[in-house]
């Protein structure tokens, strides 16, 4: 979502609109303002694209220079005009906008609602409002005081904007969703992407995860939710306006590598219940009526689908096939009223997998969308949709909604095998603690040391001809899709196996000449897959082993050694496979391919 705010001597309504369209490539699907009136807060908002909302305030213009505004890309809740931001409490005088997911709103909401407070929506964001007008009070109309302590009592991830009619301020706060801040000479601006203030100033502070900050005409104040005040330094940017949407990497793909602790955390955030070691989804179908579990898609997600066959097929003992759309579509799948059939896709838009879906529907199957793209032409048609929450994804080949189906799919896993009793509480206990430590372990992944790392390699051997990638059990489609990616963007050719059907083929291809990528960490079968690894050796080719941190004896088996963070062995394909991505990423750019872009392929294929 986007978040746009301003205080100074500008029209506020200008700035909020100019700011919010140059945030549309985000995508959204309504968009919202408040702006601060001589004795009221006026809200205006819109479902629809912004120039619907942009056209009202044409013909009838809010005037007032203090505002703040939203353009949504729906998570949760339809995208109307009630589920829109900014939210008001029932007064009008507390405003607020909020990009998230409070965890734990249902509690919080309940006791709001005991203490006489009344609820207009379904929406997490409401609760915020109630919470922080009720510390409003309790702090005799400290506005940052109030936010401060209502955000003490929440649990999630948030970016929240909050203005009150009596305060000529604007108190922000973020974890997990960004914000920057922009400084002006008497006028500052919010935003939560850079581009939308560009316009304006190229004096820009980022804020850290848990900053808070107020905003006056003359500057701000950072601090952090224990009260105490922080420095946070001005940045100068000097990006254009490309650069910007990049948010200052090279290239699309890059930032979303990166982006995958938040795409992750956005994909899990509300869903973990640790009490009962269960997830809760939001799925209306009965876990507990299928037989059977066809996964439908194409190109990456269809490795996701691989992945998330090995999740359930362990976790919820349901037999599961897997299929690329465009085969399952003509090959009359066997397909009945007990068959769960999921289609997996980052557009929801790939015509082969909307197909698919079609077919299954028509052939009586129960239907499921892993999806990330909202109000996508396959959510339409489905029985049902888990949206993987990753966010826009431009760079053509797909890197965080791969990790973020991935993930989806051990939801999924768990949530089927708790409520066919394969899995106790105790597992699932301990599966939904290896999912929390996924972003973090992301994260760490992505470290500084372990990416300069991934680009000496990738450069040593970046002019070969062909590259092998191998793995075993969950980590087989890491393999494939370890070498989709590297075709993808460089074009090298490259083949993905499982490490044990080597001797059955490719084997045939290694000698000195040929790098073979081994996903060898922490597993019940690595001792099997070093053994594939000395096959290759024996016959001179060239070892690039992906081992678990601490790995040291295995390390001598190979030519270069990539170390990853350790991880349960279930989610570590989506840890594992960041590896890869940067590989692949940093072959690329050394042989100077247009990653972003690469020759023939298309982000979302609507041909057959
Ligand atoms: C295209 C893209 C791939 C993508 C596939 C499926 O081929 O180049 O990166 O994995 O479509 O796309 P979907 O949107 O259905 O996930």
């Amino acid at each position: 979502c986007g978040i746009v705010g301003y205080i100074g001597g500008r029209s506020a309504q200008d700035v909020l609109i100019s700011g919010l369209a140059k945030l549309e490539y985000r995508g959204y699907d309504s968009a919202g303002v408040a702006i601060m009136g001589a004795e009221q807060i006026e809200v205006r908002k819109k479902a629809g694209k912004l120039a619907n909302l942009a056209g009202e305030l044409e013909i009838t213009p809010l005037p007032g220079t203090l505002g703040i505004g939203h353009t949504r890309w729906a998570t949760h809740g339809l995208p109307n005009d009630t589920n829109a931001h900014p939210h008001a409490t029932e007064d009008g005088r507390l405003v607020i906008i909020h990009n998230g997911i409070i965890e734990n709103y249902l509690p919080l909401k309940e006791a709001l609602m005991e203490r006489g407070h009344v609820f207009k929506s379904q929406t997490d964001s409401e609760v915020l409002a109630h919470l922080i007008e009720e510390k409003y009070e309790l702090t005799a109309g400290n506005l940052a005081e109030a936010v401060r302590l209502a955000l003490g009592d929440v649990r999630g991830a948030y970016g929240i904007v909050v203005t009150h009619v009596d305060h000529r301020e604007i108190v922000a706060a973020r974890t997990v969703s960004p914000l920057v801040m922009g400084v002006g000479e008497g006028e500052m601006f919010l935003a939560s992407d850079v581009p939308a203030l560009l316009p304006y100033t190229r004096q820009m502070v980022f804020l850290h995860d848990g900053d808070m900050v107020v905003l006056h005409d003359d500057g701000f104040t950072v601090m952090d939710l224990q009260g105490n005040a922080l420095h946070r330094d001005i940045d100068h940017i000097d990006w254009d306006a490309e650069a910007a949407e990049k948010g200052g990497y090279d290239t699309y793909m890059l930032k979303e590598i990166f982006e995958q602790p938040s795409a992750l955390t956005n994909t899990l955030i509300g869903r973990l219940n640790d009490s009962t070691g269960e997830v809760n989804l939001d799925i209306d179908l009965d876990p507990k009526s299928f037989k059977r579990i066809s996964i439908i898609a194409c190109g990456t997600a269809y490795y996701a689908g691989l992945v998330g066959e090995y999740m359930i097929e362990q976790l919820a003992r349901i037999p599961v096939e897997v299929d690329v759309a465009s085969e399952y579509r003509y090959r009359s799948p066997l397909v009945s009223e007990d068959t769960l059939a999921i289609v997996v896709s980052q557009s929801g838009e790939t015509i082969d997998t909307l197909e698919a879906l079609r077919e299954a529907k028509k052939y009586g199957a129960k239907t499921l969308g892993v999806i990330n793209a909202k109000g996508s032409s396959m959510t339409r048609e489905l029985d049902d949709t888990l949206y993987i929450h990753a966010g826009p994804e431009i760079g053509v080949a797909s890197t965080k909604a791969y990790t973020s189906m991935a993930s989806a799919f051990l939801l999924l896993a768990l949530w089927l095998g708790r409520a066919r009793g394969t899995l106790s509480e105790q597992q699932g206990a301990e599966l939904l603690h290896a999912a929390r430590e996924l972003p973090r372990l992301v994260e760490e992944a992505l470290s500084p040391e372990r990416v300069a790392r991934i680009k000496e390699v990738a450069e040593k051997y970046a002019h070969s001809r062909d590259y092998l990638f191998l793995g075993r059990g969950v980590n087989a489609p890491t393999a494939l899709e370890g070498a989709l990616k590297l075709k993808e963007i460089s074009y090298i050719h490259a083949e993905g196996y499982a490490a044990g059907e080597m001797k059955h083929g490719p084997i045939a291809l290694i000698d000195a000449n040929l790098p073979v990528v081994v996903v060898a960490t922490e597993s019940f079968l690595l001792e099997k897959t070093i053994s594939n690894v000395q096959e290759v050796r024996a016959r001179s080719g060239k070892v690039i082993a992906l081992l678990s941190d601490g790995d040291t004896e295995n390390a001598q088996h190979a030519d270069d050694v990539l170390y990853v963070p350790r991880s349960h062995e279930m989610v570590s394909p989506i840890v594992n496979v960041v590896a890869l991505q940067l590989l692949s990423y940093f072959t690329a750019t050394a042989l100077g391919k247009d990653v972003d872009k690469p020759r023939n392929l298309a982000k979302s294929v609507t041909v057959e």
